[in-house]
């Protein structure tokens, strides 16, 4: 299956993604593979954000001259364009950051000074990046709060009954990961957040691995706290975003202090701005945020139902093919439905790092490692895995080119 409106491989260099045309030893075209990492950028991204420093840019939200009036108008406008690509009720819920890592971050430290004081739960689940979970050791250094995991199965879902039992009165926020970016665990995140509001308890989502893949509604999701980065569905490096329900973002600190995020300031009290400003101490990288309003124009154009319909083909083909290779291991779930495009897997007892050089050399590029996610591999009782994950330009060939690599590789040990 092919989406229509992209170019084929073989076009791939001269079209939307230029990247993916490049030779890399002598192979053409790429096989880029490593799209939970970060996704390569559709031109339109790249042309809009030069465009902007060679013809608009000013600092935004100080100037009254002409450039950074354009340039405020444009910021604002890619708020805008966020807020309708999460369905949020309004731009003051959409706060600008540097990616899922930071909004995180922010939830933790300001909720976690806000709401929560030593014995206070936070509950996580043992697929979380480290993202997720040492922003919360850090908070529990400072406060003494407990972390409390929600156990997953040996194919990789949450055990959502543990998940019930791990609410008491000291529970005060729910984090968990949308996707798995290691299993490509697809989570139950509706019931998640109804479980979780039973309890009175709020819910941030980590979005990361899901926005690229499958639409997002916040507001059908009910959830308190949603992060994703940028540059995972197509945009720039460097920004990302937080939302944040208003009546939780009125309710706790700034993150940051600087400009923009103040109302006025004296030495003796300082009053701060209005949302969603309140949280965007310094000057925000109003280009990234243009850069971000395309790709998610981009992904809007195209569809989820034709990118759903062609990673989940992709998914299921590669999980087809791959088991072809004798002592092929694939985490994760083994249901397609409840696998989002990312397959890690293991190759009897070759190094995942000799399978990911050997791969390269190929012109294959694949993931290799812990993937960020220390307390799952040990889970796992694993060091590492071999990660292939899909974005809208892959192909079946792709896949193809996949398994026969690893099948050259297999022979060489
Ligand atoms: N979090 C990114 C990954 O999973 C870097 O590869």
């Amino acid at each position: 299956m092919q989406i229509d409106s992209l170019p084929t491989r073989e076009g791939l260099g001269k079209g939307l993604f230029p990247i993916l045309g490049k030779v890399i030893y002598g192979k053409y075209p790429l096989v880029y593979l490593d799209n939970a990492a970060t996704t390569q950028k559709p031109r339109q991204v790249v042309e809009a954000m030069t465009e902007e420093y060679y013809n608009v840019n000013a600092n935004v939200h100080r100037g009254v001259h002409f450039l950074s009036q354009q340039a405020t108008d444009l910021h604002e406008a890619s708020r805008e364009t966020v807020r309708r690509f999460l369905n949020a009720r309004s731009t003051t819920e959409i706060v600008f950051t540097r990616g899922t890592t930071e909004s995180i971050n922010l939830v933790a430290s300001c909720f976690g000074q806000a709401f929560m004081k030593e014995g206070d739960e936070v509950i996580l689940s043992e697929m979380e990046h480290h993202s997720n979970i040492v922003s919360w050791q850090l908070l529990q250094a400072r406060s003494g709060i407990r972390l409390r995991i929600v156990p997953i199965t040996d194919d990789g879902l949450l055990k959502m009954d543990e998940y019930e039992k791990l609410f008491n009165e000291r529970t005060k926020i729910v984090s968990i990961t949308h996707v798995s970016n290691v299993l490509g665990t697809i989570n139950p995140v509706k019931d998640i957040i109804r479980i979780a509001h039973e309890h009175g308890v709020p819910v941030l989502i980590d979005g990361a691995q899901s926005t690229p893949h499958m639409p997002i509604d916040v507001q059908e999701l009910g959830c308190d706290f949603f992060a994703f980065s940028g540059h995972k569905i197509y945009g720039p490096t460097g920004i990302g975003v937080l939302y944040g329900k208003e009546e939780w973002l009125d309710r706790i600190p700034p993150y940051m202090g600087g400009g923009e995020m103040i109302k006025t300031v004296s030495f003796e009290r300082t009053t701060f701005n209005e949302l969603p400003y309140k949280f965007e101490a310094g000057t925000p990288d109003y280009v990234a945020s243009t850069g971000l309003a395309q790709a998610l124009d981009f992904v809007t154009s195209i569809g989820f139902d034709a990118i759903q319909a062609h990673e989940r083909d992709l998914t299921a083909y590669a999980m087809q093919r791959l088991m072809e290779v004798e002592d092929m291991k694939i985490y994760g779930p083994k249901e397609v439905s409840l696998h989002d495009a990312v397959i890690s897997f293991q190759v009897g007892n070759i190094h995942h790092l000799d399978m990911g050089t050997l791969l390269d050399r190929l012109g294959i590029a694949v993931r290799t490692g812990h993937h960020c996610a220390e307390p799952l591999m040990r889970r796992l009782g694993i060091e590492g895995t071999c990660r292939a994950s899909f974005a809208l330009y892959n192909t079946r060939e792709d896949v193809d080119a996949l398994v026969e690599g690893i099948k050259r590789v297999k022979q060489m040990f």
